[in-house]
């Protein structure tokens, strides 16, 4: 068992756990944080059987009261009424200060969760305990909680850090392979941002692994070694945004380099409509493209950019922009970007693998070639 990640905030300190089957360390470790009241455990529709139900039998085993919510998988499920049964259950159930929220599925219950406990009785205390690849290496973890608005995504939220995240590791071998990718597409982010390593070790787990159509099924009992391998690889991203937001919690500064491949990332999403791509999916894309940039700019050489391209292949991810695509209509998306600052897009653009910079005076044309042609070309 390995020490734990430790995120260090001007308002919180709390430890990042990942490992396989650390949610069955769930029970000690609450009552080492002293959190002893009664437990929300809200659940990802698609795990409650798996995870869900067996976590809530381990935590009554050990004395805790637990109540469970079940929510509709998918980002429909971040809106309005899903939070207003939240509070229905909560307060209906009379839930009292010292008790604690648990958050069990992907980034969509996490942030669901996450806000409900940021704003119930004035905020209590929220877990986090993410099922998904995407959300142990970057929603879990950071403390932004919220839900969408009918005019925009993320538009209602807080933050909320969590007391402790908890990424088991295992849970990933029931993911649907192209929610598995999506979220190879942040671990590479996270490696091109700030660690070149990482990005070296991802390069050598693609040569040794056959990503093929259920790469994980029966792991981690069958694979032991790869699940060893893949949890450190794992544990290696998050340590990227442990040190990203204990160093910037509000996005002042340095907490804009994790909008690395976002901004075109976020306009091609928005404007094939969500759903049609992962939001990793849409990723790949805008990192591809701004590594384009960078390359046009004389910010790093072509080697980075066949590097990046390569490695995203080999985790499935394709880097063409979607046919169809007006690419004016992207480039007018980008400017609505919520890290806009005075009508000037801020773009977070590599210099070599594992270094970003941030740039605000990326000329128009320059994005309209890297967005136009074919990323392939
Ligand atoms: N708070 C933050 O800092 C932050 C950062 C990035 C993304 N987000 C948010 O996260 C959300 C996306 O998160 P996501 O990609 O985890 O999506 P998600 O929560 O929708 O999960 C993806 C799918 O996987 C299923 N699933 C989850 N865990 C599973 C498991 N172990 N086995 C089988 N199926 C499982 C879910 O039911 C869902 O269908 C978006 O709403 C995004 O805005 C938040």
């Amino acid at each position: 068992m390995q020490d734990p990640l430790i995120v260090t905030t001007s308002t919180a300190s709390y430890p990042v756990v990942v490992e396989a089957g650390a949610l069955t360390s769930l029970p000690g470790r609450l009552a080492d944080l002293g959190l002893r009241g009664a437990l929300w455990l809200v659940c990802d529709a698609a795990v409650a059987q798996a995870y869900g139900e067996p976590l809530a039998a381990r935590l009554r085993a050990a004395g805790f009261t637990v109540h469970t919510h079940g929510v509709p998988s998918g980002e429909a499920s971040k809106c309005a009424d899903e939070l207003w049964r939240l509070y229905d259950w909560m307060i209906g159930g009379a839930v009292e200060r010292r008790d604690a929220v648990l958050a069990l599925g992907g980034g969509v219950v996490g942030d669901l969760a996450g806000f409900a406990a940021a704003s119930v009785l004035r905020g209590i205390a929220v877990v986090q305990l993410p099922t998904t690849l995407l959300s142990m290496v970057d929603a879990a973890v950071g403390g932004k909680t919220g839900v969408n608005h009918a005019l925009g995504k993320n538009l209602i939220g807080a933050f909320h850090q969590p007391r402790l995240v908890l990424a088991d590791t295992a849970a990933l071998a029931t993911l649907a392979p192209r929610e598995l990718r999506a979220g190879w597409a942040e671990v590479v982010k996270h490696g091109v941002i700030s660690d070149a390593g990482l990005f070296a070790e991802l390069e050598e787990l693609a040569a040794a692994h056959h990503w093929d159509e259920r790469p994980l099924a029966g792991w981690p009992d069958q694979d032991a070694e790869l699940a060893l391998r893949l949890t450190a690889i794992i544990r290696r991203a998050v340590a990227v945004k442990v040190g990203v937001v204990s160093r910037d919690e509000r996005e002042q500064g340095e907490r804009i380099t994790l909008n690395y491949g976002h901004t075109i990332g976020h306009a091609v999403e928005a404007l094939i409509g969500y759903g049609a791509l992962l939001h990793g999916e849409a990723v790949a894309i805008g990192m591809h493209a701004a590594a384009r940039i960078a390359v046009a700019m004389g910010l790093c050489d072509e080697g980075l950019l066949e590097r990046q391209r390569r490695l995203l292949a080999a985790y499935g991810l394709a880097v063409t922009m979607p046919h169809g695509l007006d690419p004016e209509a992207v480039i007018a998306t980008t400017l609505r970007d919520k890290k806009v600052q005075a009508r000037r897009v801020r773009w977070v653009l590599p210099t070599a693998i594992g270094s970003v910079t941030v740039r605000d005076d990326v000329p128009e044309d320059l994005v309209r070639e890297a967005i136009a042609l074919r990323a392939d070309a």
